[in-house]
């Protein structure tokens, strides 16, 4: 069962950002190289929170470039390794196993990370990625686990649903947002590394 939900979450995950999602389309093919900074950041084209889109445009920037800098680190630790299983590659791998070592670099980066809106930070010492200081790391995990269910119960005991493979992922509530919802906490517009 393991594999299978690893499997089965990352497909929907990886192609998070996508403005739609299918969760048996085919992860994003990650090469074993640096990647390249995209130019733009889905979710984020309008302007929040009082944000001018220049600003909005600045912090993107930031975010991206940091993160960039960041996976391209891990990329060079663990050249020639990228097609190994994750937990043989990492340290501290509970719901990636099975998935290439350097496509897990793209789920944090581009399925993660830029959902969420914030950089490696909000979940990492960096550096130091299989500590668990940081809370969000597990919520984050927890958040797998219940886009799990949404995607693979709940949504398919819904009848008469649009797209027969209706499904959300971390863009969907996120959508540039560390905190999204209802709670007191959430937060109305898109925030930084914390
Ligand atoms: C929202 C939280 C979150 C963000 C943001 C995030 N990660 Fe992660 N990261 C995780 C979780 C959760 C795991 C553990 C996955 C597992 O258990 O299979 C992980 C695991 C890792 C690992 C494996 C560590 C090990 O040795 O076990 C590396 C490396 C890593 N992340 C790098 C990054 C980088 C680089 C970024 C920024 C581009 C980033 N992460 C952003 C949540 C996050
Ligand atoms: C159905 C909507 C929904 C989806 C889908 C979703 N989240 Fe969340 N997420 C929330 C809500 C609501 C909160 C709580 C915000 C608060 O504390 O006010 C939250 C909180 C979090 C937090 C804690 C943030 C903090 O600063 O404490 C992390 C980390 C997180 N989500 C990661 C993810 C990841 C990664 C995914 C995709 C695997 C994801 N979420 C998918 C709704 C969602």
């Amino acid at each position: 069962m393991r594999s299978g939900l690893s499997v089965f979450v990352v497909a929907s995950i990886v192609a998070a950002g996508c403005t739609r999602t299918s969760v048996s389309s085919p992860p994003a093919p990650v090469q074993g190289t640096a990647v390249v900074a995209p130019s733009v950041t889905p979710g984020t084209t309008t302007a929040q929170g009082g944000m001018t889109p220049e600003q909005i445009a600045a912090r993107n920037d930031s975010l991206v470039k940091d993160r960039t800098m960041h996976v391209n680190e891990v990329l060079a630790k663990i050249a020639g390794k990228e097609q190994m299983p994750a937990e043989q590659v990492y340290k501290n791998i509970q719901i990636f196993k099975g998935v290439p070592a350097g496509r897990v670099m793209a789920i944090m980066n581009r399925g993660i990370s830029n959902s969420l809106g914030v950089s490696c930070s909000h979940c990492h010492v960096i550096g130091e990625y299989d500590r668990e200081d940081k809370p969000t790391k597990q919520v984050a995990r927890d958040m797998f686990g219940m886009v799990n269910t949404i995607n693979g119960t709940l949504l398919k005991n819904i009848k008469n649903l649009k797209s027969p493979d209706a499904g959300v992922n971390c863009s969907t509530c996120h959508n540039g947002r560390a905190r999204p919802g209802s709670g007191s906490q959430s937060m109305p517009q898109r925030v930084g590394t914390q």
